[in-house]
């Protein structure tokens, strides 16, 4: 006898959910890096700060990277962003390949697809507020998109502080002004390296909010490099590395939890004292 259609759907109903949640987590990949390594020195003195690192960032995400001092966690990030070369292995942002081009390409595709946050917020002193928040449209002669603009302003909210240079502006407003400036160029990717570093927080939560937003409402690629826990704890992937390798790869964590993975890392494995031949 020939199953009725309800029978049909019953059947494969199964199939149908785990398609969809194949589709759903299917994401592209942003920024894709394969066999990073990276050794600074030579013989005997060379560290290696990336031990073959492969990594995926996906599309409207906000993954933190985090892992003990000297894990190799601002390497990893320079080279993500072609701020630096890998001695070996591969980027590609947005389906580039950053680590085959040549200065000037590579200086463009920055401009173009790579938005940056740094601790120290790096703003222009003699710019107002407005004059930073587009001076990257501006060096590449481009002009705000007028609606852009005021959503990227109004999202900051620094609408009455756009006249004020950043001597006149708190250090929270100052970090808010940078990550307009981030987003005004509509990034493939934005980087911010330890974004909360110098701020209290309080202020340091209200760029947290700012960040989490952009990903929630502007569906902006996040990469953020932090100590904190609590900062952490706002992103949808926790990626720890440790003596520049991929130890743990999370999603979202608990403050709590993220905080007891850090100081699991940190602590160093068990040293064996070996006794090497004669004391020099
Ligand atoms: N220019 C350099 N020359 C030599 N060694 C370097 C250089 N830059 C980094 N290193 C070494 O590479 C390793 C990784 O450094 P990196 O700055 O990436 O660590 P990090 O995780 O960002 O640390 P931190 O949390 O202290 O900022 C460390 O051992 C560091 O000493
Ligand atoms: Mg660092």
């Amino acid at each position: 006898m020939q199953p009725t259609i309800t029978e049909e759907r019953e059947r494969l109903a199964p199939s149908i959910a785990e398609l969809e949640r194949v589709f759903a987590t299917e994401t592209r990949a942003v920024v894709a890096a394969r066999g990073l390594t990276r050794t600074y020195g030579k013989g005997d003195a060379s560290v290696h700060a990336l031990r073959h690192v492969d990594i995926d960032i996906t599309e409207g995400k906000l993954t933190a990277i985090m892992g003990p001092s000297g894990s190799g966690k601002s390497t990893l990030m320079h080279i993500l962003a072609g701020l630096d070369q890998p001695t070996g292995g591969r980027v590609s942002i947005d389906g580039v390949e950053i680590t085959r081009l040549k200065e000037k390409k590579l200086t463009q595709l920055r401009r173009d697809k790579i938005g940056f946050i740094f601790q120290s917020f790096n703003l222009l002193a003699t710019l107002t507020a407005d004059e930073n928040i587009v001076l990257p449209l501006s060096l590449a002669r481009r002009k705000a998109d007028a609606a852009w603009r005021r959503s990227v302003i109004e999202a900051v909210g620094l609408q009455d502080r756009l006249t004020h240079r950043p001597a006149e502006l708190s250090g929270g407003q100052q970090q808010r002004v940078a990550v307009a400036r981030a987003l005004i160029t509509r990034p493939a990717v934005l980087f911010a390296d330890e974004p909360t570093g110098n701020l209290d927080s309080r202020t340091g939560g209200e760029v947290l909010d700012l960040l989490r937003r952009s990903v929630d409402e502007f569906g902006q690629t996040v990469i953020m490099v932090t100590h904190d826990a609590g900062a952490a704890s706002i992103a949808d992937r926790i990626v720890f590395l440790k003596d520049g390798r991929i130890e743990l790869d999370e999603d979202r964590m608990t403050r709590d939890d993220i905080y007891d993975t850090i100081k699991n890392l940190e602590t160093p494995a068990a040293t064996v004292r070996v006794a090497v031949g004669a004391e020099r």
